[in-house]
């Protein structure tokens, strides 16, 4: 059940918390000597337990336990308790962190510019669509591209489709103009905020509560799961149901991590974590509605429709995204994903 974070926590600087976390865990490790697992795999996120994300990744933990007989231990620090946007994939490269579920938008900027697609404003119409693209041959092809970047793709997760928050409603395009909004550092995504009129702000998401209660950016882009978790409400009363654009995961790991384990804990691990995602994958739908019914019954909170014509402009207005995209990437992905979106 999605449950809303009210108040921002009071963070501690990213070396203390890590410190601290390093700390409890040497205590926990020493508490259970006799226990010790033979296999460790950490799995860092940056969003709350009870989001699509944060689910997969205790569904996977619980089943790896029990397939293994705690042989194999999955410890997942959600939240940005242990890595951020900033650091996560350089962490994974590291040998920091074992396993990661960034969102698609956060690969272009790590060099994998392809994943920059999925952030194509009204790309897909329903989750259907998505999976016809991220199930198929496309999303395969997509997955083998990140080892040039040393990362290991092990298979896609929804979110589901962002909406837009802020302190008014933003319904046409003429509103959008002069906001600073809220992105992640994806070009993709920042064309489409200046195609409004907007001015694009790349933040860290763990970074985003904090810089709209400053009043540093002034609206964002969020499923409503993440809106509702990270305790947004307060600070970003409208929240305009614009269904413009999707957010989903790839799950990665270090190849290197992977080739130190054995064929059969590569068979367990991989069933584990294809069981972990088709929950996942049957939770997003689910937890959306949840949250949009939350939100309907938060005190403060004024949720708007656009129209058929006010869709249809915003939709126009965005038309330079796709163009840039076009531009940097050529015509070949994009035709490959809209053979998959028609063919299935
Ligand atoms: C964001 O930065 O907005 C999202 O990628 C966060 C997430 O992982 O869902």
């Amino acid at each position: 059940m999605v449950a809303p974070r009210n108040n921002a926590p009071a963070r501690s600087p990213r070396w203390l918390r890590r410190t601290l976390l390093g700390a409890a865990c040497a205590v926990a490790g020493g508490v259970s000597l006799a226990a010790k697992p033979a296999v460790l795999l950490r799995f860092s996120h940056v969003v709350a337990p009870d989001t699509p994300k944060g689910q997969m990744a205790l569904r996977f933990q619980a089943l790896v336990h029990e397939r293994s007989g705690g042989r194999i231990r999955v410890e997942v620090f959600p939240d940005s308790q242990l890595w951020g946007d900033d650091d996560e994939m350089e962490a994974l490269r590291l040998g920091a962190v074992e396993m990661l579920a960034p969102s698609l938008s956060k690969f272009g900027n790590a060099g994998v510019p392809e994943f920059e697609v999925f952030d194509l404003p009204y790309l897909f119409a329903d989750l259907a669509q998505v999976r016809r693209v991220t199930q198929g041959a496309v999303g395969r092809g997509l997955l083998q591209r990140l080892g040039r970047q040393q990362m290991l793709g092990l298979g896609f997760l929804d979110n589901g489709f962002k909406q837009m928050s802020a302190t008014r409603p933003l319904r046409t395009p003429a509103d959008f103009r002069g906001l600073r909004v809220r992105v992640q550092a994806s070009r993709v995504l920042a064309a489409q905020m200046r195609a409004l009129g907007a001015r694009p702000v790349v933040l860290p998401f763990g970074e985003t509560q904090r810089a709209l209660a400053s009043g540093v950016v002034d609206a964002a882009e969020n499923p409503l799961s993440n809106f509702l978790t990270q305790g947004l409400a307060p600070w970003q009363p409208h929240v305009t149901l614009t269904q413009h654009g999707y957010l989903g995961y790839a799950v990665v790991s270090n190849p290197r991590f992977w080739a130190s384990l054995s064929q059969a804990d590569h068979r367990l691990l991989a069933s584990a974590l294809e069981d972990a995602l088709a929950h996942g994958n049957r939770l997003s739908a689910d937890l959306d509605r949840q949250a949009l019914a939350m939100l309907r019954r938060t005190p403060g909170v004024m949720l708007h429709e656009p129209s058929a014509a006010e869709r249809a402009a915003l939709r126009q207005a965005v038309q330079p995204a796709w163009d840039g995209l076009r531009r940097s990437l050529g015509p070949g992905l994009l035709n490959d994903v809209r053979n998959a979106l028609i063919t299935g």
